[in-house]
Protein backbone atom coordinates (compact mmCIF):
# COMPACT_ATOMS: atom_id res chain seq x y z
CA UNK A 1 0.00 0.00 0.00
CA UNK A 2 2.57 2.34 0.93
CA UNK A 3 4.45 1.52 -2.60
CA UNK A 4 1.34 2.43 -4.07
CA UNK A 5 0.90 5.59 -2.41
CA UNK A 6 4.28 6.51 -3.10
CA UNK A 7 4.17 5.50 -6.66
CA UNK A 8 1.05 7.64 -7.41
CA UNK A 9 2.48 10.79 -5.83
CA UNK A 10 5.51 10.98 -7.98
CA UNK A 11 3.49 10.00 -10.83
CA UNK A 12 1.64 12.95 -10.10
CA UNK A 13 4.41 15.08 -9.97
CA UNK A 14 6.48 14.21 -12.84
CA UNK A 15 3.32 14.42 -14.97
CA UNK A 16 2.57 17.55 -13.69
CA UNK A 17 5.61 19.36 -13.52
CA UNK A 18 7.21 17.66 -17.10
CA UNK A 19 10.80 18.33 -15.81
CA UNK A 20 13.34 17.54 -17.75
CA UNK A 21 16.76 18.88 -18.92
CA UNK A 22 16.74 19.46 -22.73
CA UNK A 23 18.52 18.54 -25.86
CA UNK A 24 20.04 14.94 -24.34
CA UNK A 25 22.60 13.44 -27.07
CA UNK A 26 24.26 10.04 -26.25
CA UNK A 27 27.88 10.80 -26.27
CA UNK A 28 29.36 7.35 -24.89
CA UNK A 29 30.71 5.03 -27.31
CA UNK A 30 29.98 2.32 -25.78
CA UNK A 31 26.31 2.86 -25.05
CA UNK A 32 25.94 4.18 -28.29
CA UNK A 33 27.37 0.65 -29.65
CA UNK A 34 25.35 -1.09 -27.70
CA UNK A 35 22.44 0.65 -28.71
CA UNK A 36 23.31 0.13 -32.38
CA UNK A 37 23.02 -3.81 -31.48
CA UNK A 38 19.97 -2.82 -29.58
CA UNK A 39 18.33 -1.77 -32.95
CA UNK A 40 19.56 -4.68 -34.79
CA UNK A 41 18.20 -6.60 -32.88
CA UNK A 42 14.95 -5.16 -32.65
CA UNK A 43 15.05 -5.22 -36.73
CA UNK A 44 16.40 -8.97 -36.39
CA UNK A 45 13.22 -10.11 -34.30
CA UNK A 46 10.32 -8.10 -36.20
CA UNK A 47 11.81 -9.65 -38.98
CA UNK A 48 11.50 -12.98 -38.03
CA UNK A 49 7.62 -12.64 -37.09
CA UNK A 50 6.26 -9.74 -38.96
CA UNK A 51 4.78 -11.17 -42.23
CA UNK A 52 5.88 -8.89 -44.74
CA UNK A 53 2.80 -7.49 -46.65
CA UNK A 54 3.89 -4.63 -48.95
CA UNK A 55 1.55 -0.95 -48.53
CA UNK A 56 2.06 2.71 -49.82
CA UNK A 57 1.14 3.55 -46.38
CA UNK A 58 0.60 1.90 -42.91
CA UNK A 59 -0.01 3.00 -39.02
CA UNK A 60 2.39 1.04 -36.76
CA UNK A 61 1.42 1.67 -33.19
CA UNK A 62 4.54 0.53 -30.34
CA UNK A 63 3.05 0.26 -26.75
CA UNK A 64 4.90 1.16 -23.69
CA UNK A 65 7.55 2.92 -25.79
CA UNK A 66 9.43 3.86 -23.00
CA UNK A 67 12.69 6.12 -24.02
CA UNK A 68 12.15 4.55 -27.79
CA UNK A 69 15.64 3.54 -27.41
CA UNK A 70 14.74 0.89 -30.40
CA UNK A 71 13.31 2.91 -32.44
CA UNK A 72 15.51 3.03 -35.87
CA UNK A 73 15.05 -0.79 -35.41
CA UNK A 74 11.53 -0.42 -36.22
CA UNK A 75 11.29 2.04 -38.61
CA UNK A 76 13.95 0.79 -40.66
CA UNK A 77 12.38 -2.52 -40.53
CA UNK A 78 9.01 -0.86 -41.47
CA UNK A 79 9.97 0.94 -44.30
CA UNK A 80 11.60 -2.65 -46.22
CA UNK A 81 7.95 -2.92 -47.20
CA UNK A 82 5.43 0.33 -46.62
CA UNK A 83 6.93 2.79 -48.60
CA UNK A 84 5.23 5.70 -45.81
CA UNK A 85 5.51 3.89 -42.76
CA UNK A 86 3.62 6.24 -39.86
CA UNK A 87 5.26 5.39 -36.14
CA UNK A 88 3.75 6.10 -33.21
CA UNK A 89 5.14 5.11 -30.05
CA UNK A 90 3.06 5.44 -26.50
CA UNK A 91 3.80 5.78 -23.16
CA UNK A 92 2.07 6.62 -20.20
CA UNK A 93 5.33 7.38 -18.11
CA UNK A 94 6.82 9.58 -20.32
CA UNK A 95 8.34 12.12 -17.58
CA UNK A 96 9.69 9.92 -15.99
CA UNK A 97 13.53 11.55 -15.29
CA UNK A 98 16.81 9.26 -15.78
CA UNK A 99 19.49 10.03 -13.02
CA UNK A 100 20.84 12.44 -15.59
CA UNK A 101 18.17 14.22 -15.32
CA UNK A 102 16.37 14.10 -19.05
CA UNK A 103 13.05 12.36 -19.24
CA UNK A 104 12.09 9.51 -21.11
CA UNK A 105 10.27 11.76 -23.63
CA UNK A 106 13.45 13.83 -24.23
CA UNK A 107 15.43 10.79 -24.49
CA UNK A 108 13.53 9.87 -27.08
CA UNK A 109 14.10 13.05 -28.75
CA UNK A 110 17.54 12.15 -29.67
CA UNK A 111 16.28 8.10 -30.64
CA UNK A 112 14.03 8.94 -32.92
CA UNK A 113 15.38 12.00 -34.65
CA UNK A 114 15.33 11.66 -38.63
CA UNK A 115 12.62 9.32 -38.63
CA UNK A 116 9.85 10.73 -40.78
CA UNK A 117 6.43 10.73 -39.64
CA UNK A 118 7.60 9.07 -36.20
CA UNK A 119 5.82 10.31 -33.19
CA UNK A 120 5.75 10.30 -29.28
CA UNK A 121 2.79 9.90 -27.86
CA UNK A 122 2.98 10.80 -23.85
CA UNK A 123 0.09 9.01 -22.80
CA UNK A 124 -1.92 6.40 -21.94
CA UNK A 125 -2.79 3.49 -24.22
CA UNK A 126 -6.78 3.71 -23.53
CA UNK A 127 -6.90 7.54 -24.97
CA UNK A 128 -5.00 5.95 -28.03
CA UNK A 129 -8.68 6.18 -30.81
CA UNK A 130 -6.53 5.70 -34.21
CA UNK A 131 -6.77 2.64 -35.63
CA UNK A 132 -3.29 0.24 -36.75
CA UNK A 133 -2.27 -1.62 -39.23
CA UNK A 134 0.80 -3.44 -37.04
CA UNK A 135 1.35 -3.07 -33.12
CA UNK A 136 4.10 -3.96 -31.65
CA UNK A 137 4.14 -4.37 -27.64
CA UNK A 138 7.38 -5.45 -26.51
CA UNK A 139 7.16 -6.41 -22.65
CA UNK A 140 3.56 -5.61 -21.37
CA UNK A 141 2.99 -5.74 -17.88
CA UNK A 142 0.73 -8.58 -17.42
CA UNK A 143 1.70 -9.06 -13.53
CA UNK A 144 1.69 -6.15 -10.72
CA UNK A 145 4.74 -6.74 -9.11
CA UNK A 146 7.04 -5.34 -12.23
CA UNK A 147 4.29 -2.75 -12.56
CA UNK A 148 4.40 -1.62 -9.21
CA UNK A 149 8.69 -1.94 -9.69
CA UNK A 150 8.68 0.77 -12.59
CA UNK A 151 6.83 3.39 -10.45
CA UNK A 152 3.32 3.07 -11.68
CA UNK A 153 0.30 3.75 -9.68
CA UNK A 154 -1.93 0.73 -9.47
CA UNK A 155 -4.78 2.24 -10.63
CA UNK A 156 -3.06 1.81 -14.40
CA UNK A 157 -2.79 -1.97 -14.32
CA UNK A 158 -5.61 -3.29 -16.05
CA UNK A 159 -3.75 -5.80 -18.38
CA UNK A 160 -6.81 -7.21 -19.76
CA UNK A 161 -8.90 -3.87 -20.55
CA UNK A 162 -5.06 -3.02 -22.44
CA UNK A 163 -5.12 -5.88 -24.75
CA UNK A 164 -8.97 -5.29 -25.60
CA UNK A 165 -8.29 -2.15 -26.33
CA UNK A 166 -5.01 -3.23 -28.45
CA UNK A 167 -6.93 -5.65 -30.20
CA UNK A 168 -9.57 -3.19 -31.01
CA UNK A 169 -7.26 0.10 -32.30
CA UNK A 170 -5.76 -2.96 -35.02
CA UNK A 171 -7.35 -3.11 -38.07
CA UNK A 172 -8.78 -5.72 -40.15
CA UNK A 173 -5.76 -8.08 -41.81
CA UNK A 174 -3.59 -6.06 -39.54
CA UNK A 175 -0.68 -7.56 -37.26
CA UNK A 176 0.22 -7.20 -33.51
CA UNK A 177 3.16 -9.07 -32.28
CA UNK A 178 3.34 -9.19 -28.06
CA UNK A 179 7.00 -10.36 -26.84
CA UNK A 180 6.61 -11.34 -23.19
CA UNK A 181 9.24 -11.85 -20.45
CA UNK A 182 9.74 -15.15 -19.11
CA UNK A 183 7.87 -18.54 -18.88
CA UNK A 184 5.86 -17.09 -16.26
CA UNK A 185 4.30 -13.74 -17.90
CA UNK A 186 4.53 -16.01 -20.84
CA UNK A 187 1.65 -18.02 -19.53
CA UNK A 188 -0.65 -14.90 -18.26
CA UNK A 189 -0.31 -13.52 -21.58
CA UNK A 190 -1.15 -16.76 -23.03
CA UNK A 191 -3.94 -16.92 -20.45
CA UNK A 192 -5.37 -13.56 -21.25
CA UNK A 193 -5.62 -14.04 -25.05
CA UNK A 194 -7.47 -17.34 -24.67
CA UNK A 195 -10.18 -15.93 -22.17
CA UNK A 196 -10.59 -12.52 -24.19
CA UNK A 197 -10.92 -15.17 -27.26
CA UNK A 198 -8.51 -13.30 -29.41
CA UNK A 199 -6.28 -15.91 -31.88
CA UNK A 200 -2.88 -16.04 -31.79
CA UNK A 201 -0.01 -17.92 -32.82
CA UNK A 202 2.44 -18.91 -30.32
CA UNK A 203 6.07 -18.19 -31.91
CA UNK A 204 7.89 -19.42 -28.82
CA UNK A 205 11.24 -18.37 -27.84
CA UNK A 206 12.86 -15.36 -29.85
CA UNK A 207 16.52 -15.51 -30.35
CA UNK A 208 18.71 -12.92 -32.35
CA UNK A 209 22.40 -13.23 -33.11
CA UNK A 210 22.62 -9.65 -32.00
CA UNK A 211 21.40 -9.27 -28.01
CA UNK A 212 20.72 -12.18 -25.12
CA UNK A 213 19.46 -11.25 -22.46
CA UNK A 214 19.14 -13.00 -18.73
CA UNK A 215 15.54 -14.14 -19.20
CA UNK A 216 14.17 -16.01 -22.19
CA UNK A 217 11.25 -13.85 -24.65
CA UNK A 218 8.66 -15.14 -26.14
CA UNK A 219 6.40 -14.00 -29.15
CA UNK A 220 2.72 -14.28 -30.04
CA UNK A 221 1.53 -13.25 -33.49
CA UNK A 222 -2.05 -11.88 -33.52
CA UNK A 223 -3.39 -11.26 -36.72
CA UNK A 224 -6.86 -9.94 -37.32
CA UNK A 225 -9.31 -11.60 -39.92
C1 LIG B 1 8.58 -3.32 -19.31
S1 LIG B 1 8.42 -1.76 -20.01
C2 LIG B 1 8.88 -2.09 -21.70
C3 LIG B 1 9.48 -0.90 -22.38
C4 LIG B 1 9.94 -1.13 -23.80
N1 LIG B 1 8.86 -1.57 -24.64
C5 LIG B 1 11.12 -2.06 -23.86
O1 LIG B 1 11.06 -3.05 -24.57
O2 LIG B 1 12.14 -1.77 -23.22
C6 LIG B 1 6.67 -1.48 -20.14
C7 LIG B 1 6.34 -0.04 -20.51
O3 LIG B 1 4.94 0.09 -20.72
C8 LIG B 1 4.52 1.34 -20.21
N2 LIG B 1 3.06 1.27 -19.98
C9 LIG B 1 2.40 0.61 -19.00
N3 LIG B 1 1.08 0.82 -19.09
C10 LIG B 1 0.88 1.64 -20.17
C11 LIG B 1 -0.27 2.23 -20.75
N4 LIG B 1 -1.50 2.02 -20.25
N5 LIG B 1 -0.11 3.02 -21.83
C12 LIG B 1 1.13 3.26 -22.33
N6 LIG B 1 2.26 2.75 -21.80
C13 LIG B 1 2.14 1.94 -20.73
C14 LIG B 1 5.34 1.48 -18.94
O4 LIG B 1 5.39 2.78 -18.43
C15 LIG B 1 6.70 0.95 -19.40
O5 LIG B 1 7.51 1.96 -19.93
Amino acid sequence: MFQNIKNSIDFFIRNTTKFSRKNFQEKSEEKLLHNYLENLYTYDVLDKFIIKIPYDKARILDIGCKNWFYAKGEYNFFKTFIKNPFLDGVEIDAYRLYCNFYSRFETAKFYTKGLTNTNYIAGNLLEIKENYNFIIWILPFVSIEPHRYWGLPEKFFMPEKLLQHAYKILKHNGQMLIINQGEKETLIQKQMLDKLRIKYEEKGIVKSEFMEYKNNRYAFLIKKD
